[in-house]
């Protein structure tokens, strides 16, 4: 499909390229000009030269130079016409590549398909209201002070007050079956007759998009009163939507996330929508359901700071206990800033305006201090049992970290403002740990299934670099990296037999013991291979390169010259035995000669995880 040239004037226009650099690194204004951290070499000082007048950048370092489209291939490391289509999506400006040929192979690019075009058509129908609706509806959006390109950018959109009007539009359009059309969970069949109807009516849309700009399912606010439904009606889970991994807005705001290495983790769609709006952009929303260990998960790819934003009422707070506990145990500093009874970001930046929004949250608290809050007003801390209980709480909430230094940062805090020697909070701590860790691995869950079928699978005789990388870091690591990996490891990831057997001795002893204890693992093996193997790698990392099995390039060896971060190490690892799995699968499709479709898929899974494994 051919775009003409006006099309990307348009877009080179609509997107200025000092904001587009900021989004992805510091940026500071310099006379006429902007300097920002070249993200394309090293660099400790500002050398990259952006004009804002001629909307062009020049590094005077590395070279590198350019306008906004290259900027973003370079960074991305995408195609032209890539750039073109993500700089689109960020103005808001439609840019079908795609339109001519809907992608129908397969039923995962169908419903992708099925979203994508009926995000387009309740955005078209919101556009092209009239009579009475279109008063009602813009009245509405006017008291929520969306702008126009606010509602282009989040591609917010209509759905008529009637039972099948997205249902008439697939049936005309005959591109997708209604069948699939239902699978997506836009229209629905009642009991009584087999009709179909629409799930969505009189209601204003939001699509849910993915991380990379996909719309997976949407979000439905009621309008009118008397529409009997919820406040929200949102998309069922689909094959391609799973809202324990999703996190609302997530798709616009990743890169300022890591360029302000922070995140404001808020609750409602429009909470978003309106800090975005009001230029506040490193934001995301759980959207109704409460804080998942994924989505934890998705947020600690691009930061590690977390503020999160909740209502002072007690649900509020019920909701933000539950989140703390897992956003500490993913390893984040998390800060908590509660807002006035009955107001969230939405309403006081809507009310009061964007700075009263920013005081309160330049008042966030560290998560002890909010519960130290929400303790003396609700609670009262003034017996002995009181404060008992209290302090207990905390220091279960600490148990489940994994960052020592955080930990004992806390440690230090809680001591001084209770007046307790941190050696008795420590022992609890020890005792809270170790509970915890029973907990959350019970014993009968700990041993990889080692499936029948693979039970007589030849494993290899040598372990590869991967699979000793993998025992190093089980038993060098720290807390976090041996959570995620118990978490994350797949016993198909394995070839070697004694690799296999002393990993699940490391996972028992790990959810027994919450550690890793080298000498004693051997004493659970009465494989020589195993007692070697555990050996080797439990020599002081110095030596490592020296020793036969591990070469200067292991990971570990590397990393030990930087500063050590487990987590990220185990995070490559996990990945790069994911690619291996793929790769295993997708050669094995080939062998057969089939389904080239599944084989694409494959490959493009194993680019994404190759792409995040770079960054
Ligand atoms: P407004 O009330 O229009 O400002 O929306 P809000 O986003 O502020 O909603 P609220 O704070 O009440 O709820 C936060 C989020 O919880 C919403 O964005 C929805 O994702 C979800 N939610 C709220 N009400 C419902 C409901 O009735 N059903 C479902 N499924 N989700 C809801
Ligand atoms: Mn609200």
């Amino acid at each position: 499909m051919r775009i003409p040239q006006e099309k990307f004037d348009e877009i080179a226009q609509a997107n200025d390229i000092v904001d587009v650099i900021a989004s992805y690194t510091q940026v500071k204004k310099r006379g006429k000009s902007f300097l920002a951290l070249c993200p394309f070499h090293p660099d400790k000082n500002p050398s990259l030269n952006i004009s804002q007048q001629k909307q062009v950048y020049h590094c005077f370092s590395c070279g590198a130079s350019g306008n906004v489209f290259t900027f973003i291939q370079e960074y991305e490391k995408i195609p032209f016409m890539e750039a073109a289509e993500k700089l689109a999506m960020r103005a808001g400006i439609e840019l079908n590549l795609r339109k001519s040929a809907p992608d129908t192979s397969n039923e995962i690019s169908r419903l992708f398909e099925i979203n994508k075009a009926t995000a387009r058509f309740y955005y078209n129908n919101l556009m092209n209201l009239s009579g009475y609706e279109k008063d009602f509806v813009w009245d509405y959006i006017k008291t929520r002070d969306l702008k126009i390109d606010t509602l282009k950018k989040f591609g917010i959109g209509y759905a008529l007050k009637e039972w099948d009007s997205l249902l008439s539009y697939f049936s005309d359009e005959k591109t997708f079956s209604l069948d699939d059309v239902e699978k997506s969970g836009l229209i629905l069949k009642s009991d009584k007759k087999a009709n179909y109807y629409d799930r969505f009516r009189g209601r204003l849309i939001f699509p849910i998009f993915s991380e990379n700009d996909k719309v997976v399912g949407f979000g439905a606010r009621k309008l009118y009163e008397d529409d009997p439904g919820g406040k929200y009606i949102n998309s069922p889970e689909t094959r391609i939507y799973s809202k324990s991994r999703i996190l609302y807005g997530l798709n616009f705001s990743k890169e300022y996330i890591r360029s302000s290495d922070f995140v404001i983790l808020v609750e409602g769609y429009l909470d978003v929508m309106t800090l975005v709006q009001a230029g506040i952009n490193n934001v995301v929303a759980s959207s109704g359901t409460a804080l998942t260990t994924e989505q934890v998960q998705l947020i600690s790819r691009y930061t590690k700071n977390v503020v999160v934003i909740y209502d002072a009422d007690l649900a509020g707070i019920k909701a933000a206990k539950r989140s703390i506990e897992l956003i500490l145990e993913a390893g984040l500093d998390l800060k908590v800033v509660t807002l006035p009874e009955g107001e969230d970001p939405d309403s006081i930046v809507r009310t009061k305006g964007k700075a009263e929004f920013e005081k309160h949250l330049n008042t966030r608290k560290s998560f002890i201090e909010f519960l130290y809050t929400f303790y003396e007003t609700e609670k009262n801390i003034n017996t002995v049992e009181d404060k008992t209980e209290f302090v207990e709480e905390i220091m279960d909430y600490i148990s489940k970290m994994t960052n020592k230094i955080m930990i004992s940062f806390y440690i230090k805090d809680i001591s001084k403002r209770f007046n307790i020697y941190e050696s008795i909070l420590i022992d609890y701590l020890k005792k809270a740990r170790s509970k915890y860790i029973k907990e959350k691995y019970p014993k009968s869950s700990v041993v990889l299934p080692v499936r029948k079928s693979e039970e007589k699978k030849a494993l290899s005789e040598k372990p590869s670099s991967l699979e000793l990388e993998l025992l190093e870091v089980f038993i060098h690591g720290d807390g976090a990296a041996l959570d995620f990996l118990s978490e994350n490891i797949d016993v198909r990831f394995i070839k070697n037999k004694a690799v296999l057997d002393t990993v699940q001795i490391f996972l028992e002893e790990y959810h027994t013991e919450g550690k890793i204890v080298a000498y004693k693992a051997i004493d659970k093996s009465e494989d020589i291979n195993v007692q070697a193997l555990i050996a080797e790698l439990s020599i002081p990392k110095h030596e490592i390169s020296k020793s036969s099995k591990l070469d200067k390039n292991s990971i570990l060896v590397k990393a030990e010259k930087r500063s050590t971060n487990y987590l990220r190490i185990a995070n490559d690892i996990i990945n790069k035995f994911q690619v291996n799995l793929l790769e295993e699968d997708v050669r094995k499709l080939i062998a057969e000669g089939k389904d080239l479709n599944k084989i694409l898929e494959l490959r493009r899974e194993i680019d994404k995880i190759k792409r995040s494994n770079g960054r």
